[in-house]
């Protein structure tokens, strides 16, 4: 491996929301406690078909986790998620950070989001933070908390007023309710900790994290 890749100079493989959008079915949102679980766990959800990584920053690890998974796993598409100040972001950039998600928008967050042209999945609940990130010019954006704040109901509610935008619903989603929101026009993926489950990761059972993976890459029709 080069000096430069292992420095993550993460410029290479630059890609747009469109590509990563066309790349996702269900997105993992992990928490990695033990920076050493960040590669083999990225590994298992990958062989498992789920490409599209959302690293939280819930964690101390979480930066870190980013870069070694941009570093060890190639083929993973790696995001920041809990992204909720313009410091966070320019850290998660700074990371090797291919998108970003935040579980809300605030007008100072949105200008960031917008000046760093980095992909993002702003977050959203109602319709006036809808109103907020389209005045940002963005119109993909995660629903959080999905399940809590409406569900599917709300996401056919939203196609009214906002049939341009498009949503990856995230909170209380799991393999059985997932195909409900994959019925929706304006659903493009959807998020979850359901492929991570603590207890899994912890006793790095792999084998069975790739099997959940490979359940969720078929969710998608
Ligand atoms: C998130 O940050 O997107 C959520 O915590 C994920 O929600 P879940 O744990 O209900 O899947």
């Amino acid at each position: 491996m080069s000096a430069r890749a292992r420095s993550c100079n993460c410029k290479e493989k630059t890609m747009n929301l469109d590509q990563i959008i066309e790349a996702t079915s269900v997105m993992p949102v992990m928490v990695v406690d033990r920076p050493e679980d960040a590669v083999p766990l990225a590994r298992a959800l990958v062989e498992g078909g789920i490409r599209v990584l959302e690293i939280t920053l819930r964690t101390a690890a979480g930066l870190d986790a980013v870069k070694a998974i941009r570093r060890e796993v190639p083929d993973a598409i790696v995001g920041v998620g809990t992204i909720a100040t313009p410091a966070q972001l320019e850290a998660s950039i700074a990371a090797g950070a291919q998108f970003g998600v935040s579980p809300g928008t605030t007008p100072t967050l949105l200008k960031a989001i917008v000046d760093s042209r980095l992909p993002f999945f702003p977050g959203v609940a109602t319709t006036s933070e809808v109103m907020q990130v389209l005045e940002g010019g963005l119109t993909v954006m995660k629903f959080f908390p999905a399940v809590a704040a409406g569900g599917v109901k709300m996401l056919e509610s939203f196609r009214g007023p906002f049939p341009q935008v498009r949503f990856c619903p995230t909170g209380g989603i799991n393999a059985q309710n997932a195909p409900d929101f994959f019925k929706l026009p304006n659903v493009v993926c959807v998020g979850g900790s359901w492929l991570t489950p603590k207890d899994l990761v912890a006793a790095g059972n792999w084998a069975e994290i790739t099997r959940l993976a490979r359940e969720a890459a078929a969710l998608k029709p």
